[in-house]
């Protein structure tokens, strides 16, 4: 037997949750081909692991990399932490199916600019990041904001009959050309007004088409199990899997509300399919919210268009120095984008624990001074949670990042480590593995991780060049025959 690669004696982290072992692990043509104590064979490249832990390679549910894999395809921030997947579109917002003829609307505006959107149709942006080549692999949800946008003149009302037509139009569109769900951001001013009903039209066509729901809830503050309860009805009336976004007890009045929502979501489980993501930070992060402006706690200001000068300061020290109230300030820097401390670290660690919980990371990618999750999310996890804190065993920290994620998100053949699976892997120092981003230095990769593959290919090495480049699309699973025809025309040269 001839290999590609083989990884010899390291410490192997299935993804399932089950106990850690030692194999060696053969790769050859993209996929993992042989597991054993003593692999027979020889290898183009062999690795000695011997000290190493080895994991499914990281699927990180929760990105807004839409633009990035294509224009910033070699994709740093997120193969250094050892993730060889992402879902974009999450929060409403996606870069396709959109059509401009103005500045984005608030958040479409985290993603890019005016002119970064170039893919009216769902198929023009999976050709887009064929051709673009992405390190890591790239499953995509559609926004309903960025699709209200398609065809509504003002986005603070509900859509008309007809409007909503268009738009299960456009979704439906999607869905047969190779999208994996939809997804909500209730809580922003651009989508906060659309009915319960306009978002449940919505999760029957993504029903029709087999796809999956994920929200940003109408709310993540006082009012957070209301919210919860109209995502389970709109999931469950349309028949489609639920995954609540970056769930969080958010504002201080809040606080402690961890295990209410974890049973509220629990008891949702005995009648439907639902889950949640959550990032490991106490803090959030997102465009300047005007709702969100509270004494509480306080809030740091990353960038803003109208004010450039005042990126890098506390909205109360702007306040201050320009004499104002913080809403008063809060305005005058709009556009803006800023992080919230808005969340207690008992909530966090509850909801991280929560055996349904997936780990996402919610980076915002062209944020000037992002929050430290862009960097550190991955290593984070292990290396704060797992090994420091003892919160997670490092199995289940693994599972809920890879294996849980890949099943949630039905993406066949990834998330585990298992003969004939692609080749998706991570090598890992256990005892050095740690997130070095900071809320004042963000851009910062994590230590720890040593090797990366993707779909078998070498991707990452610390420090080092590597060929990489070899993510793909992740069509949805149990595709329509049209989506068949148009992955075999894409693929085809
Ligand atoms: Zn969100
Ligand atoms: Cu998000």
């Amino acid at each position: 037997m001839v290999f590609d690669t083989v990884i010899r004696g390291a410490q192997v982290i299935d993804g399932s949750g089950g106990p850690i072992y030692t194999a060696d692990v053969g790769i050859l043509n993209g996929r993992i081909h042989d597991i054993a104590i003593n692999l027979k064979g020889v290898a183009h490249e062999v690795i000695n692991a011997a000290g190493l832990h080895l994991a499914p390679g990281f699927i990180d549910v929760h990105t807004h990399d839409d633009i990035n894999v294509i224009d910033a395809a070699s994709m740093p921030t997120k193969i250094s932490q050892g993730v060889t997947t992402v879902i974009v579109g999450n929060c409403g917002i996606s870069a396709s199916p959109v059509h401009l003829t103005c500045a984005p609307p608030d958040p479409l505006n985290l993603l890019g600019q005016q002119h970064d959107f170039c893919y009216p149709k769902f198929s023009d942006y999976v050709a887009a990041v064929i051709r673009a080549q992405p390190s890591v692999n790239v499953g995509a949800l559609v926004g309903h904001t960025a699709i209200r946008n398609n065809h509504m003149s003002e986005l603070e009302r509900s859509a008309t009959a007809q409007e909503l037509a268009a738009m299960c139009a456009d979704l439906r569109q999607a869905m047969d050309d190779g999208a994996l769900g939809l997804s909500s951001g209730l809580a922003y001013a651009n989508a906060k007004q659309s009915s319960s009903e306009e978002v449940q039209a919505m999760t029957a066509e993504l029903g029709r088409a087999g796809g999956i729901y994920t929200t940003h809830l109408r709310t993540e503050f006082d009012g957070i199990l209301e919210a919860m309860d109209e995502a389970f009805i709109t999931s469950k009336q349309g028949k489609v899997p639920l995954v609540i976004s970056h769930l969080k007890c958010a504002g201080k009045g809040n606080w402690n509300r961890s295990e209410q929502l974890l049973n509220a979501l629990e008891l949702a489980a005995k009648k439907q399919t639902v889950g949640c993501d959550c990032y490991p930070y106490a803090a959030s992060s997102s465009t300047l919210d005007l709702a969100q402006v509270t004494n509480d706690t306080d809030i740091f200001i990353t960038w803003s268009e109208a004010e450039p000068d005042q990126a890098g300061r506390y909205l109360h020290e702007i306040a201050q120095h320009w004499q104002c109230d913080l809403i008063a300030a809060a305005k005058r820097l709009q556009p803006a984008g800023a992080v919230y401390y808005c969340m207690a670290e008992q909530d966090v660690a509850n909801i991280l624990r929560y055996p349904r919980t997936m780990i996402g990371s919610d980076g915002l990618p062209n944020d000037p001074h992002p929050h430290p999750r862009l960097w550190g999310t991955f290593p984070r996890v292990i290396g704060h949670y797992s090994r420091d804190t003892g919160l997670l065993p490092l199995p289940e920290a693994v599972h809920k990042m890879s294996g849980l994620s890949a099943k949630q998100f039905q993406l066949n053949g990834r998330g585990e480590i298992k003969i004939g699976n692609w080749a998706d892997l991570v090598l890992f120092d256990y005892q050095n593995i740690r997130d070095l981003a900071t809320f004042t230095n963000p851009k910062q990769v994590a230590s720890g991780i040593e090797y990366v593959w993707v779909n078998g290919v070498l991707s990452y090495r610390p420090g080092q060049a590597t060929p990489g480049r070899a993510g793909q699309f992740l069509f949805r699973q149990s595709p329509t025959t049209d989506t068949l025809l148009l992955k075999e025309k894409l693929y085809e040269h």
